[in-house]
């Protein structure tokens, strides 16, 4: 059985915990897209682990972990991860492996991406790590993949520099490279789970383009770059929080606004630790934006919703979610296209009564307090999808189902 997680959102939605809690019945964790701009954390018996690059399920000790085609792996900050999980008693040898396809990230990609970011009168507010860079090159045919490092007539192209950084580390990559679509051809029968990276709003394709990443972080983007057909993905989960971040630069429609809800927007990013893994920039807060969210679950075919970090809204009296916007007077009720329309986009809210008292401890939904369950059965009529799971917590256990995805 194959099922995808995908972030419904800007990213951070916490993709990372959700993977770690569902690889506990999966055989095999494939990351279908991104590099180490992305930043999953998770926390394990009150220790925190921050992975940039290995998938989330690496943290059992028996799952077997793939770094997929649609990658792109820089193998210095792979070679740091690993070693900060061996460091740290975490056994990866012998089931980490990378799709021979996906592409290599060169230390002069870094440099080129931060040049470019500086050039833009409006920058994107890239994370730096080469993976726009590593994208383009890809898609002018100039990009050097896994398989590539192991034939020399790939790399003649390469200047002196880049070459004796891939001799550097041609060795140590020689135990990981798998034929990524006949190795999931032969465990057809695993129960295998495709994690994306960043989200649906920071895809190439689907999101607000160009403030986006330069991956496939859409559902899609498990199927052509997790190694399998689109026939083949079973479910697809889309992760999404109580409210919304954005880090980087872009429109954010429910953004909150400094002058009046300020203090809000401090009590979020404090509760709610928004500050980037990567990066560590403060993230951008503000309510759910429900218009966002039906478009991203309509362009993902999201089969059911996983709702994460409701428990940072415990002690507000009341809060509000984005139903529509009004732009230049009008009232729209799908998400654009257009940045401009975006970036002028007002939210019209809809207030919601607070539960004022904590989530924490409860473990099935009938536990929940009825203005939770008001603002989820509100979430789940507007998108016209089910929400599934509920994150109350950092912890693994701090996990509602209401349904597991496993069961078909
Ligand atoms: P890049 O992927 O580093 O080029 O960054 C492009 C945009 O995507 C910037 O706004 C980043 O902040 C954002 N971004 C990239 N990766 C992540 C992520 O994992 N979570 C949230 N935002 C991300
Ligand atoms: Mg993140």
């Amino acid at each position: 059985m194959n099922i995808v997680v995908i972030g419904a959102q800007w990213g951070d939605e916490g993709k990372g915990k959700i993977v770690d809690y569902l690889a506990g019945d999966a055989q095999i964790i494939v990351r279908f897209s991104g590099g180490a701009n992305a930043g999953h954390t998770i926390v394990l018996k009150d220790e925190q682990f921050a992975l940039h690059l290995v998938p989330s399920g690496v943290l059992y000790p028996d799952k077997i972990v793939i770094l997929g085609t649609g990658m792109v792996i820089d193998p210095e900050a792979l070679h740091a991860e690993l070693s900060m999980l061996e460091s740290r008693g975490i056994n990866w040898q012998g089931r980490v492996f990378i799709s021979d396809r996906a592409h290599i990230v060169l230390p002069k990609y870094r440099q080129i991406d931060k040049e470019m970011e500086e050039k833009r009168n409006k920058p994107i507010g890239t994370t730096g790590r080469g993976i726009g860079i590593a994208y383009g090159l890809k898609a002018f045919r100039d990009g050097i993949r896994l398989a590539d490092v192991f034939e020399d007539e790939r790399l003649v192209n390469l200047d002196a520099e880049d070459r004796a950084f891939i001799a550097h580390w041609k060795d140590w990559l020689k135990q990981f490279p798998i034929n990524l679509v006949d190795y999931l051809d032969k465990h057809r029968h695993a129960y295998v789970l495709f994690e994306g990276a960043q989200g649906a709003l920071l895809d190439i394709d689907t999101g607000t383009y160009p403030f986006v990443s330069s991956g496939m972080s859409c559902a899609a983007g498990a199927a052509a770059q997790g190694g399998i057909g689109p026939r083949s993905i079973d479910k697809v989960l889309g992760v999404f929080k109580a409210y919304t971040t954005r880090v980087g630069n872009g429109p954010f429609p429910t953004e909150f606004n400094p002058e009046n809800q300020g203090a809000l927007e401090d009590y979020i990013r404090k509760t709610g630790r928004e500050y980037g893994v990567t990066t560590g920039r403060p993230r951008r807060c503000g309510y759910l934006d429900l218009v966002a969210l039906r478009y991203a679950c309509r362009v993902n075919s999201i089969d059911t919703l996983v709702l994460t970090h409701l428990d940072v809204y415990d002690t507000l009296p009341s809060f509000e979610a984005c139903i529509a916007y009004k732009i230049d007077g009008k009232l729209i009720e799908h998400f654009p296209s257009s940045i401009y329309e975006l970036e002028h986009a007002e939210p019209v809210l809809r207030k919601f009564k607070g539960w004022e008292c904590e989530l924490k401890g409860r473990s099935s939904y009938d536990e929940l307090p009825i203005e939770a369950k008001d603002y989820i059965s509100f979430i789940e009529e507007y998108t016209e999808t089910s929400i599934d799971m509920i994150s109350i917590g950092y912890e693994r256990n701090e996990t509602i189902v209401r349904k597991s995805p496993w069961i078909r």
